[in-house]
């Protein structure tokens, strides 16, 4: 395993950790031996996971909040603090899809995606950022999308919050550099996960089906190696998929051909 000793002993924050893309880098950072706090709405799912850290799973502790109520964010970083005394690593995966068109979806449904997406991560981001600041240390990334590049039919509440990450993790990064700090910011394509069952329809509901861009996706495990590569090498950003993050590069370099055929990619 290359760069088997990176992680060791290092405190790494993770939110999404009960499922998909989180579940998997609890897995490879607990065999290369980091202290792994596991966060998400569902403590029987971090429990799972933990278990499933065999040999490791006394490094791993599961620290379950919603990221739609952030009121006691900040008393939960400190008590993680004055266990641990620091935190090396917060990887924001936790996260909420959408399918629902604009003309349909209301606007609480915007702000509860926004509130999990964009506001979740930024309350415990922000109340990291102090205690990094004085470790003169960290790293802290969150989770965008290749839909959080381009908009994309179905995901408009969904597209917007993870295009706001972008601006707050590239300031954050040029606001902190000073301060020895890293930000990046992850940018997936298709992963086998359960994003698309867990999706919001216009009825807040879960839209309950995997999707046939998820089913083809790269596996959670793929994903979880990508992101442990571009932490090492300090990405600013880590594009984790396959072929579809051609479509980043179309959006960027031929917006016209973007615009033309985006709207007839399978988007369910
Ligand atoms: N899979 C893909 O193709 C893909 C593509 C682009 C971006 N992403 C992003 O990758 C990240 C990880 O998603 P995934 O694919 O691994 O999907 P997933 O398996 O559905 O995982 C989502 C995670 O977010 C947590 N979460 C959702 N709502 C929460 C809330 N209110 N409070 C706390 N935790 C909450 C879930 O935990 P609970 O058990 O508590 O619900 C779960 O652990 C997300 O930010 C997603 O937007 C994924």
């Amino acid at each position: 395993m290359k760069n088997k000793s990176f992680f060791k002993g290092k405190v790494a924050w993770i939110t999404g950790a009960s499922s998909g893309i989180g579940e998997a880098l609890v897995n490879e950072l607990a065999k290369r031996e980091a202290i792994i706090i596991a966060s998400s709405n569902d403590l029987a799912g971090l429990e799972r996971v933990k278990a499933g850290c065999s040999g490791h799973s006394e490094n791993i502790s599961c620290v379950p909040f919603d990221l739609a109520d952030t009121s006691g964010l900040s008393q939960i970083v400190d008590k993680q603090i004055s266990r641990f005394g620091r935190i090396d690593y917060l990887i924001n995966l936790g996260g909420i899809s959408q399918r629902a068109r604009i003309d349909e979806t209301p606007l609480w449904l915007d702000r509860k995606i926004f509130e999990v997406n964009y506001f979740g991560t930024i309350t415990l981001s922000k109340a990291v950022l102090p205690h990094m600041i004085n470790q003169k240390s960290g790293h802290i990334l969150a989770t965008s999308s290749i839909s959080g590049r381009f908009g994309f039919p179905l995901r408009s509440a969904y597209s917007a919050s993870k295009q706001a990450l972008h601006g707050f993790i590239e300031t954050l990064y040029l606001e902190n550099k000073k301060n020895n700090l890293r930000a990046s910011v992850i940018i997936p394509g298709r992963v086998r996960t359960a994003i698309s069952i867990h999706a919001l329809n216009a009825e807040g509901k879960e839209y309950g089906k995997l999707d046939e861009g998820q089913a083809n996706g790269i596996t959670p495990n793929q994903a979880a190696l990508t992101i442990i590569k571009g932490i090492i090498r300090n990405k600013r950003e880590i594009l984790v998929g396959s072929s579809e993050l051609i479509m980043l590069h179309i959006r960027r370099y031929f917006p016209w051909l973007f615009f033309r055929i985006a709207d007839r990619i399978k988007s369910t």
